[in-house]
């Protein structure tokens, strides 16, 4: 954990006193706690993490959870852990008043401090400085570590082989909760810690809206469908996403999905350090705006993940200045979406390497018939 704190501030050219992350209630926790403590259990709501300079980092627990995080300590000589009570000696205010000096200047990671924190804190530490450490926190997550590309490749397999297992669940008649419920089920089964995001299945016209939610529609023979879904392992998430077609084929959903395994193709062969955002978007784009189906590619080529399923780092999408770094991990996932017919999105995910890319996810890709 020391050597993530100290990546933080090396992307800050004015160095604050400290480093504050502070969580709120759930879902609003800040995923970059639990990027510099380690802790495998636990919500942590209400949690501050103060990171020092030296590498040190001071966390503090309820103590309802507070086994779980000496528990991740216990072999971490610089991490030290603050069991707060409401008031008294061990409250929160005490406790950072001990840890901090006199007139800190204290970093801040603004985009998931809610406002309330903010405030509280003015009033906990009215002698502080604070500043934004948003671009430390968020470069020292972007390039991932040994032991986070592990995690990352441990939840993409657990995607994978439920990914390759679509097909045999697939029955005429089933609704598409209950496909997102078979496929969920057997995410945990295989050692997920959860799904990473609510499941997305579509049957027939609903494939072709990109985050549609499942309900009871029914599947039919001659549809097809798109399967988003993803598998939390030890706090890093997965992402992949297949799309198939149910009985009798149809003749232009499969070259939609030629072209959107083409337009895959295109995106990977770009993949490498030094490389923009933008321009392995543009790659994709391109192929699909040279069909028919021009303008039907609606969304970003693909996002950062890693302890978010969005993790906030370099993504690949038209806006995307920044370069791609060996240790980013990034979905690449193309789609082409026909409203009242269906969809076809085809989604990986790959770490970048020193001279290319490796999937992490490895489900096959190809146009798939299932027989009703
Ligand atoms: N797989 C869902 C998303 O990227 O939004």
């Amino acid at each position: 954990m020391k050597r993530r704190v100290e990546k933080v501030f090396s992307y800050l050219d004015v160095k604050p006193d400290a480093v504050l992350l502070a969580n709120s209630t759930d879902p609003h926790l800040d995923q970059s706690f639990f990027h510099l403590f380690e802790v495998s259990s636990g919500l942590f709501e209400g949690s501050v993490a103060v990171a020092h300079p030296d590498g040190s980092l001071d966390v503090t627990t309820s103590p309802l959870e507070a086994e779980s995080a000496h528990l991740a300590a216990k072999h971490d000589p610089h991490v030290k852990i603050h069991t707060v009570t409401r008031e008294g000696p061990e409250s929160l205010e005490v406790v950072l008043r001990k840890i901090l000096p006199g007139t800190p200047s204290i970093g801040l990671n603004f985009p998931e401090l809610t406002h309330a924190w903010y405030l509280r804190l003015e009033k906990l530490l009215p002698s502080a400085k604070f500043v934004d450490a948003t671009v430390g926190v968020r470069r020292a997550r972007q390039v991932k570590d040994a032991s986070e590309i592990e995690k990352l490749r441990k939840a993409a397999e657990i995607g994978s082989r439920v990914g390759k297992e679509i097909p045999s669940l697939l029955k005429t008649g089933m609704t598409e909760l209950e496909l997102a419920a078979e496929m969920e089920y057997r995410m945990n089964k295989y050692g997920a810690n959860g799904r990473s995001f609510s499941t997305i299945i579509g049957f027939g016209p609903h494939s072709a809206e990109p985050h549609y939610q499942p309900g009871d529609t029914k599947l039919t023979p001659g549809v097809s469908m798109v399967c988003d879904f993803g598998a939390y392992y030890h706090r890093y998430a997965s992402d992949i996403t297949r799309s198939f077609h149910f009985g009798p084929r149809d003749a232009e959903l499969k070259e939609v999905h030629d072209t959107v395994e083409a337009a895959q193709q295109a995106a990977l062969a770009l993949l490498r350090p030094g490389v923009p955002g933008k321009v392995v978007h543009q790659a994709a784009e391109n192929v699909i705006n040279a069909t028919k189906w021009k303008g039907l590619f609606t969304h970003g080529l693909g996002h950062a993940l890693g302890l978010a399923v969005h993790d906030g780092g370099v993504g690949l999408a038209p806006n995307v200045d920044e370069v791609l770094e060996e240790g980013m991990v990034v979905t690449v996932e193309p789609g082409i979406y026909i409203a009242g017919k269906g969809g076809v999105r085809i989604e990986d995910d790959v770490v970048i390497t020193k001279s290319g890319y490796e999937f992490l996810t490895t489900a096959p890709r190809g146009y798939l018939e299932v027989s009703a």
